[in-house]
């Protein structure tokens, strides 16, 4: 079932297990009875697959979300009611007061003014990315881009591949400046960050965007120091590769730098204490907690 409209026919929808019925059923009900309280108790924990409110799930809405997700190539999709409720479903699940967020407008009506009130009454600072352009918009505390493909009425399209790419690029800008300001690290090596001294070359040659590689040192510019930081991470793997969509470590000097002479390392600055990371697309914040953990081995 690889072809689009193939997978738009099948996709998520099975002929009705109670009846046969080849269209999927609308069914029309608030609530679904579970039988035993045992049964109602493991549905509400999660524990058990079933139907019980269909605020929460509904077998109609899970076709079409299946059918949805399958089709977008995501994991999963959440449908809603309204455009309106899916957009405020989705702001103030995941924004918090002091966060950021950007948009590429122009925006729905509706959306723009739901945006002035996250401003005005929830704290979110709302940034207009549509002139400037994102990579000069996006800042550590920007949480969320937002971006309406095709635009209404406009009917503008966005490049949403293009957007995602910088959207990771701000979640390493992140984990760089938390290794910028952590006690443990002597310095970090990230075009992105404006103290490097090449910031501005960087900005030139790579319109906005500077990859996902950091690389930084220890105080402690040894290899047990190193060791101990890598040893520790998690979420990190430690491999060699330059990126993926997983985050990964290494540690040049002991694996891609081994074939060159300490001498030659020492003259590159590629110090025992010296440690390469791929940052890949998971939260920030959960990166940011791995390497805060291994660091506190880094003494
Ligand atoms: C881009 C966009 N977002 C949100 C909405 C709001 O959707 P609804 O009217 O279903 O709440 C619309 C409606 O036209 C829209 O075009």
């Amino acid at each position: 079932m690889t072809h689009f409209r193939t997978r738009a026919v099948h996709a998520g929808q099975h002929p009705d297990p109670g009846t046969g019925a080849i269209a999927t059923p609308i069914n029309q009900t608030t609530a679904f009875g579970y039988g035993t309280l045992e049964q109602g108790a493991a549905i509400f924990a999660g524990e058990t697959p079933g139907y019980r409110y269909s605020r929460f799930a509904n077998p109609t809405v899970a076709a079409l979300e299946a059918k949805m997700a399958n089709l977008e190539g995501a994991p999963a999709a959440v449908a809603f009611g309204s455009g309106t409720a899916a957009m405020c479903s989705v702001l103030l699940g995941l924004l918090n007061p002091g966060d950021e967020i950007a948009f590429l407008g122009p925006l729905y009506g509706g959306t723009e003014g739901f945006f002035r009130q996250l401003g005005e009454r929830f704290g979110i600072r709302v940034v207009d990315a549509t002139q400037q352009g994102l990579a000069a918009s996006l800042t550590p505390d920007t949480r969320m881009v937002w971006v309406e493909t095709l635009t209404n009425p406009s009917l503008r399209p966005h490049d949403l591949a293009e957007v995602a790419a910088l959207a990771k690029a701000r979640g390493v800008l992140t984990v760089a400046h938390f290794l910028a300001s952590h006690p443990a690290v002597r310095v970090v090596h990230y075009p992105g960050l404006v103290c490097h001294p090449q910031h501005a070359l960087a900005r030139r040659l790579l319109q906005g965007g500077f990859g996902g590689m950091v690389a930084f040192e220890l105080v402690r510019n040894e290899r047990s120091a190193a060791a101990a930081v890598l040893n520790q991470l998690q979420l990190f793997t430690q491999a060699v590769s330059l990126g993926d969509v997983d985050s990964l470590a290494c540690h040049p000097a002991s694996t891609t730098h081994s074939f060159v002479t300490a001498a030659v390392r020492a003259q590159n600055g590629i110090a025992e204490g010296l440690i390469r990371l791929s940052v890949g697309i998971e939260h920030p914040d959960d990166l940011i907690a791995d390497l805060e953990h291994a660091l506190r081995h880094a003494a």
